[in-house]
């Protein structure tokens, strides 16, 4: 058996941020309601850069960080639902752009829980022995399935990217995981529908093709799976919240985050938070997290960190990483 160490991280997003104010010039709402209901301040929003383009920029900060060359990888694996295509998945097309010849690529659908879903499959790859260096990013252009008329939703989202790549290492830095979905809430939160539309099929109601969300329950959905999840991950690892140095959870809400941390009786200290600055960006917000703490210091070898996703599908899933 081999196991997993993560090398590096990295993230890209727009340049262009955008405040609660400014969203205030678009719908009824005001900079008051998303700050205290949210955390939110601003977030970056895509002019043009598309999903591809954003990952394609991780995944070469990705290699200049670890001095891993492009032919080494040999898994690229890209957590979205906003892809550019169907096909070519993102994956596929940041192999071409950063000529990892060597590696099969392919993308995970699984929202706001996707890049903890996928450095799990990234892990398993290296575990077995199949690869050495995986690169896994986790990205979204949100702006694109973001309805601009609903306030209740349009104030919530940004755009970005981030990402890790992990290598085969005689230290075991993958320690734990403990992943969950349950379909029959999949409805309560829904974005991207493509009805069948075709010479024999032409249905009445339109697409669902933006992001809509019953906000109530995915909160107490969150604030219930949550916690049980890291629980449940501390006990598989034999370790207490003491052990723990820090909780990098999905950036949806800060109120989420002030609950979890309450009822697992750990210091919200613990709990790193960006969310102030770009918003709920789903797949992307825990690596574009963990990007921001290795650039500021923050982690350091031997630390341990819970990762923590939950939204759509609905999915949620943690896991404890030592960096
Ligand atoms: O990443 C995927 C996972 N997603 C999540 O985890 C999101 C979880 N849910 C949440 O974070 C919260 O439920 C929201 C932030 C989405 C909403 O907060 P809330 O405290 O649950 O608000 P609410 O939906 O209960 O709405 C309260 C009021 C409503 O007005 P009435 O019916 O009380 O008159 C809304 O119409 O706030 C109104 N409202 C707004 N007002 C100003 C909703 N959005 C806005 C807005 N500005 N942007």
């Amino acid at each position: 058996m081999f196991s997993t160490e993560f090398i590096a991280f990295d993230s890209c997003t727009p340049q262009k941020a955008v405040t609660n104010d400014d969203l205030s010039l678009l719908v009824d709402t005001t900079d008051e309601w998303i700050s205290t209901r949210t955390g939110i301040r601003e977030r970056r929003i895509s002019e043009g850069e598309n999903t591809s383009d954003m990952c394609i920029k991780v995944a070469k900060g990705l290699l200049k960080k670890s001095s891993v060359s492009a032919e080494d990888i040999d898994l690229i694996i890209v957590a979205t639902i906003t892809p550019d295509f169907a096909t070519p998945s993102t994956a596929c097309m940041v192999q071409s752009a950063v000529g990892a010849v060597n590696a099969f690529a392919f993308d995970v659908s699984a929202a706001c829980s996707g890049f903890v879903f996928a450095a799990g499959i990234a892990d398993k790859y290296i575990r077995s022995g199949m690869c050495r260096n995986a690169i896994v990013i986790g990205a979204e252009t949100l702006s694109k399935i973001v309805n601009w008329r609903d306030r209740t939703t349009c104030v919530l989202f940004g755009d970005g990217a981030g990402g890790a790549l992990l290598s085969r290492s005689e230290r075991n830095c993958y320690i734990a995981e403990d992943m969950h979905s349950d379909g029959s809430l999949g409805m309560q939160l829904t974005g991207g529908e493509a009805k069948v539309r075709n010479a024999f099929a032409d249905p009445e109601e339109p697409d669902r093709r933006y992001l809509e969300m019953d906000g109530r329950t995915i909160f107490s959905f969150a604030t219930r799976k949550v916690p049980a999840s890291i629980r449940t991950l501390l006990e598989k690892a034999s370790l207490t919240p003491d052990d723990i140095d820090w909780v990098v959870p999905h950036q949806a809400n800060s109120r989420i985050v002030e609950v979890v941390a309450k009822k697992l009786d750990m210091p919200p200290e613990k709990f790193f938070m960006n969310i102030a600055k770009y918003g709920n960006t789903s797949a992307a917000s825990i690596p574009i997290a963990l990007a921001q703490m290795s650039d500021e210091g923050l982690l350091k070898k031997g630390q341990k960190v819970i990762i923590s996703g939950f939204g759509g599908g609905l999915t949620w899933g943690s896991a404890i990483i030592e960096i």
